[in-house]
């Protein structure tokens, strides 16, 4: 990476959707929409709902699957100069472990990211982000599945992140990156029906930024491996922020909807604070956290 700022995946869909708006190569990488291994269409319309400092957000993962997504959309990433990472997802282990192993013979794919924010279909209700074991299952699975670069990414809906975060570490994760969106609901008073149509959804943006400092923060002084933070970026400062606490790198999210050129404008803050601060390097800053 030429710089520690990704986009997060779903904000910044698959690249072309943006590309006429950023150039691409000042992006550090670009985490794409998730991709499952079978087309999925995703929910009903309300997909979204605008919250006080936040976006509620219920999509459904629709995406091209795993073969759509090369055919349709490697061809165009190839040709720019920025680090690809497929975030991948599955309803079961299985799915998973098809579309990890699919990935490691694509050209141009730097690394995955693991999202485990979905139920799992198998076990019943439990999802595979909040559930210690489940978690540690599908980790180990996707891990004998592919040499690719493994990040995955951790729900901040859990009692303890720093057990998640060494349990991600113990099954071979190259890196984290956490958050993903806060589950949350929002209700219509006039007619008392939820805001979406799938009725909950999940929070991000500015209103979760503090949240997800303190998760990344638990998680850093956890693990030895790199962490990726991610919560409500709108500024060089809330990138910051992320890394003085411990984080490696950061991606910036919903805050791309209203602002495209978000991730370059915290490139260029992130440039020009460790110059005023005579840092030769990101690295310099990492985990400087003065809280005693
Ligand atoms: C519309 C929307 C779609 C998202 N889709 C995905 C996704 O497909 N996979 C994933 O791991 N995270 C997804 N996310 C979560 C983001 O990558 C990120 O973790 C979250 O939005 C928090 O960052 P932010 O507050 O800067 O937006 C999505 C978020 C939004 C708002």
């Amino acid at each position: 990476m030429k710089n520690p700022v990704m986009v997060a995946s779903g904000t910044f869909g698959y690249g072309p959707e943006y590309a006429e708006l950023v150039d691409l190569s000042q992006l550090g990488a670009l985490v794409v929409k998730g991709i499952a291994w079978e087309p999925t269409r995703g929910n009903e319309n309300p997909r979204t709902a605008e919250t006080a400092s936040g976006l509620l957000n219920a999509i459904g993962l629709p995406n091209p699957g795993a073969e759509g997504f090369v055919r349709e959309y490697m061809p165009f990433l190839r040709q720019h100069d920025v680090p690809v990472i497929v975030n991948i997802w599955g309803r079961t282990v299985e799915e998973y472990v098809r579309v990890a192993e699919y990935f490691e013979g694509i050209e141009g794919v730097a690394a995955l990211e693991v999202n485990v924010s979905c139920p799992n279909i198998k076990e019943g209700s439990a999802v595979f982000g909040t559930d210690l074991d489940l978690f540690r299952r599908v980790l180990d699975a996707v891990r004998s599945a592919t040499a690719l670069t493994l990040i995955p990414k951790l729900a901040p809906n859990v009692a303890a992140i720093a057990d998640f975060a060494k349990a991600a570490e113990a099954s071979g994760a190259d890196a984290l990156s956490l958050i993903n969106s806060v589950p949350a609901l929002a209700v219509d008073v006039e007619t008392r029906r939820p805001k979406l149509a799938n009725v909950t959804g999940g929070l991000t943006g500015p209103a979760i930024h503090p949240l997800a400092v303190k998760l990344v923060w638990d998680a850093a002084r956890a693990v030895r491996i790199p962490v990726i933070g991610i919560g409500g970026i709108a500024t060089p400062e809330d990138a910051l922020e992320f890394l003085i606490v411990g984080a490696h790198a950061v991606a910036v999210g919903t805050a791309s909807f209203t602002e495209p050129r978000t991730a370059v404008r915290v490139v260029e803050g992130i440039d020009d604070y460790l110059q005023r601060h005579n840092m030769a390097s990101v690295q310099a800053l990492v985990g400087t956290f003065q809280c005693n």
